[in-house]
């Protein structure tokens, strides 16, 4: 279990089964499902605090300091001082290159205020954080097995920019973006921060205790660990049933027009908030609701599915680019977090206006049968399930 050293902050990201969840739990949660995590905010809220004592218990990590004068070169010595050695002395072949990038065997790649970075250095250490190097347009692992990344910076408004490279890298590349701002330390937290100490810079608990074996046992444990169906019902429903429109049939298909070509009611709906998340994105809400509610076990609770999906689904989409925001602006106080919390409000009614029918859907598809009774009764939003019931008993029958 992650306890940072010296950051502090009680205040609740979220609540599963009665267990808070803080954020060193969704650090955690992000570190057991290696989902790479940007810290997002102000200064001082103890961004680069929580990313040192992170490597405390990660010994094997890189830290680097994200520096707008720092080229792909510097980057490469800072990560294996033998890579320039082997470019300068022309062993330039992708043998030596795999030598080399088979020893690198960080287990964290932390960055401090990654935006101050180029975006060459930039997408070089994206790469790095799904642990690989990228040379001469070939892909290298690299050597740890296990390695995941962290990194911090406060780019504010330009998250909302589309037109934005940073903004756009930022949630093209990680799976999780947490704004600081909103979950900032309380009264109690700041009063033991300062009276531990009167030393502003950095504590970089060098003791280090080494939690590596544990957390990529934990990773492991998370692979095998099943995934209830209703997840992936969720998840479903968070690609299909979000790209639902009552007009116009699909917004993706309605490209820019969206959401200024809706009008009435859907206007005023989560049609015109939130977009569909992507493939890719649902596969990282399932992995951290997976590790959500393995957090959850080990405090003693049991775990609610939908809840735990819930909670991934706020905190990996909020700066994921999918919410409308002028409409986060206008009726959400700017806050994305409140924004995901309507969201999913109507996503708790939607699910539960239809429990009953996906539960006799279910039913019908593990019996092999394609009942057009039931079938036709998923519509609207949810009309998605038919074409996944259709297939799934059709599955079930051949493999009975
Ligand atoms: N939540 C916190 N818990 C403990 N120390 C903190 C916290 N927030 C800030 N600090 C302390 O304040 C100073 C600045 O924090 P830092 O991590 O550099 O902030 P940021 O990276 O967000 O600008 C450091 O001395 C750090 O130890
Ligand atoms: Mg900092």
């Amino acid at each position: 279990m992650f306890k940072p050293k010296t950051y502090k902050n009680s205040t609740e990201l979220a609540n599963l089964s009665g267990v808070p969840i803080y954020m060193h739990d969704m650090i955690d949660a992000a570190l057991r499902s290696r989902l790479n995590t940007f810290l997002q905010g102000n200064t001082g809220s103890g961004k680069t605090q929580l990313v040192r004592d992170v490597m405390h218990y990660l010994p094997k990590s890189l830290f680097i300091l994200g520096r707008n004068d720092m080229d792909t070169r510097e980057l490469f010595q800072q990560v294996n001082p033998e890579f320039l050695r082997a470019i300068k002395t022309g062993e330039y072949s992708e043998i030596k290159f795999k030598e080399l990038t088979d020893k690198v065997n960080y287990n964290l790649i932390g960055v401090d205020e990654l935006p101050n970075c180029v975006p060459a250095v930039r997408a070089q250490l994206f790469n790095l954080f799904d642990g690989f190097i990228e040379i001469d347009g070939k892909a290298y692992p690299i050597g740890s097995g296990y390695s995941v990344g962290m990194a911090t910076g406060n780019i504010g408004q330009q998250f909302t920019e589309s037109s934005n490279e940073l903004g756009r890298a930022l949630k093209d590349r990680m799976h999780l973006i947490i704004d600081t701002d909103f979950f900032l330390p309380k009264p109690i937290d700041t009063l033991e921060m300062l009276t531990a100490d009167r030393n502003p810079r950095i504590n970089f608990n060098d003791s280090g205790e080494d939690k590596t074996e544990e957390i990529i046992k934990k990773h492991r444990e998370l692979q095998e660990r099943e995934v209830p169906f209703e997840k992936y019902i969720l998840a479903s429903y968070l690609i299909h049933g979000l790209d639902y429109l009552s007009d116009y049939g699909s917004k993706t298909a309605l490209k820019s027009g969206w959401p200024n070509k809706l009008e009435g009611h859907a206007a005023g709906s989560d049609e015109a908030l939130i977009l569909p998340v992507s493939p890719r994105a649902a596969k990282s809400i399932i992995a951290l609701s997976q590790a959500l509610d393995s957090i959850v076990e080990e405090k003693g609770a049991g775990p609610d599915y939908f809840v735990s999906m819930m909670t991934a689904f706020k905190f990996a989409s909020a700066y994921s680019g999918i919410l409308n925001q002028s409409a986060v602006m206008q009726n959400h106080d700017e806050n994305p977090y409140k924004a995901m919390d309507a969201v999913i409000d109507t996503t708790k009614a939607q699910f539960d206006s239809q429990k009953d029918l996906i539960d006799a859907g279910l039913d019908m598809a593990r019996q092999g049968q394609e009942k057009q009774k039931v079938l036709k009764d998923f519509s609207g939003r949810w009309g998605f399930m038919r074409n996944l019931l259709e297939n799934l008993a059709k599955k079930d029958e051949n493999t009975r």
